[in-house]
């Protein structure tokens, strides 16, 4: 096989014609006594490759014809295009070497339980929709940090072992942390980002963070990828034209570079782009409120919105919407309260339709020191761990916003995906530690 260039299966449209090798996976087999159609696997694509009978030797064709799924196989052959298949070519056999056998690889072309599947995490992500989906957020993973360096935004890694508590005391993963007590695996990397505005204005990050959260719902992972960004001298208004903006860039260009994955998927992406031609409707809580009491919800002030609700003010609105102003007890210890209505603060929730629901959360910030140090003792938070978050209160605060993404339900949109399971390679939730 010495004279044939080995070639990946991003390489194809250069390569038509040509004598190549191409080294990967057995996805899937079928044909008739004449001729055999491979399915082969490599780089997250699969092109079929045609084994004719009369090219090959009796024992060749009978060997190929009982390759079993998930073989690892070596193929030399002549490519050709071909219109009728996904990727658009083919390979026709001239030889082969098998590299390692497989037996009775578990996951076949039958349905199998979810609950299965997921504990055959560690092979099912070489299914077909798996590959689509993954390949989905290695793309909007990229668009996003594209967006935000094209936006002189500045990356900086923020800490996943903390000694300060980000969102909410109840869903802290703690362990202990040499002499120093506990630390927390963190909640959000906003509060050091906050830090960074006065070094570098416009600021993001991007990395797991963790909720030891005991919800079972299909949008909620104990272990998550958060983008957050924070910006000074913004307020909630341009808050919300920014994530308006990044939203409908990053999900446009997304839905442009995976087509053919969102096709796997049998993800129509136009009602989604049509969402993207729009403006995101906004109202306030109070009115949030008011419409779903007048549907007969038995909602009070102060409660929070429901995944069932936030799809009925979605329905209402006939896409995103971001619902702004929240009772000031509801929500975190840094949030700017509203000079208007001192009940409330300065943040919003973006929810998107199609039961994704909040796919984002931000807020404009408080900048003034007594107000954040009586909002921290209202909350029974260790003032001694904050001292370090007041500082950037004393020396030159000023006004600042900012808001947090979660990527697997971005992705789950995008994908027409029910469930943000399968949304990261290795999900962790209450009831999953393994694979
Ligand atoms: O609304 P959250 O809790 O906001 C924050 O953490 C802020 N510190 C962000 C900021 O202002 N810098 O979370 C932000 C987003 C949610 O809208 C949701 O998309 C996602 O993170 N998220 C989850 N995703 C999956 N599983 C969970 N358990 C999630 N909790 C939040």
């Amino acid at each position: 096989m010495s004279e044939a260039k080995t070639i990946t299966l991003n390489e194809l449209s250069e390569n038509v014609g040509k004598r190549v090798q191409v080294r990967g996976w057995v996805h899937g087999i079928r044909g008739s006594n004449a001729r055999q159609f491979l399915s082969l696997r490599e780089s997250g694509k699969i092109i079929q490759v045609l084994a004719e009978k009369e090219l090959l030797s009796e024992e060749s064709f009978q060997e190929i014809k009982h390759l079993k799924q998930e073989t690892s196989i070596e193929i030399l052959g002549t490519l050709a295009k071909n219109e009728k298949s996904p990727i658009g070519y083919e390979l026709v056999l001239e030889s082969y070497k098998i590299v390692g056998h497989s037996e009775n690889y578990p996951i076949t072309p039958k349905e199998h339980g979810i609950d299965f599947l997921l504990s055959q995490r560690h092979l099912w992500l070489r299914s077909s929709k798996q590959l689509s989906i993954l390949r989905v957020r290695n793309e909007l993973s990229f668009q996003i940090r594209k967006y935000f360096y094209e936006n002189q935004f500045t990356l900086i890694d923020t800490p996943i072992l903390t000694g300060s508590i980000g969102e909410s005391a109840g869903t802290l993963f703690s362990t202990k942390y040499f002499d120093l007590g506990d630390a927390y695996l963190a909640q959000t990397g906003q509060l050091y980002l906050e830090t960074a505005i006065f070094a570098h204005s416009k600021v993001y990050c991007f990395g797991p963070t963790f909720r030891a959260e005991k919800s079972k719902t299909r949008r909620h992972l104990t272990e998550f990828w958060m983008f957050e960004a924070e910006v000074a001298f913004a307020d909630h208004n341009q808050n919300l034209i920014l994530q308006e903006d990044f939203v409908k860039t990053v999900v446009k260009a997304t839905v442009a570079a995976c087509r053919n994955d969102l096709k796997v998927l049998e993800r129509d992406p136009e009602p989604l782009l049509a969402y993207m031609d729009r403006p995101f409707a906004r109202i306030d809580y109070n009115h949030a409120l008011e419409f779903l009491q007048s549907k007969g919800e038995d909602i009070v002030w102060g409660d929070d919105i429901n995944a069932e609700r936030e799809q009925m003010l979605t329905t209402e609105h006939g896409g995103p919407v971001f619902i702004e102003k929240y009772p000031r007890e509801a929500k975190a210890f840094y949030m700017k309260v509203n000079p208007e209505n001192p009940k409330t603060v300065l943040n919003a929730d973006l929810i998107a339709p199609d039961g994704v629901g909040e796919i984002i959360g931000g807020s404009e910030r408080e900048e003034s020191y007594q107000n954040i140090v009586q909002r921290l003792k209202e909350e029974n938070l260790p003032l001694e761990s904050y001292e370090w978050y007041l500082e950037l209160r004393k020396y030159g605060s000023v006004p600042h916003s900012g808001f947090g993404l979660g990527l697997e339900r971005l992705i789950a949109w995008i994908c027409g995906l029910q469930h943000v399971r399968e949304c990261i390679p290795f999900p962790r939730m209450m009831e999953r530690l393994y694979p």
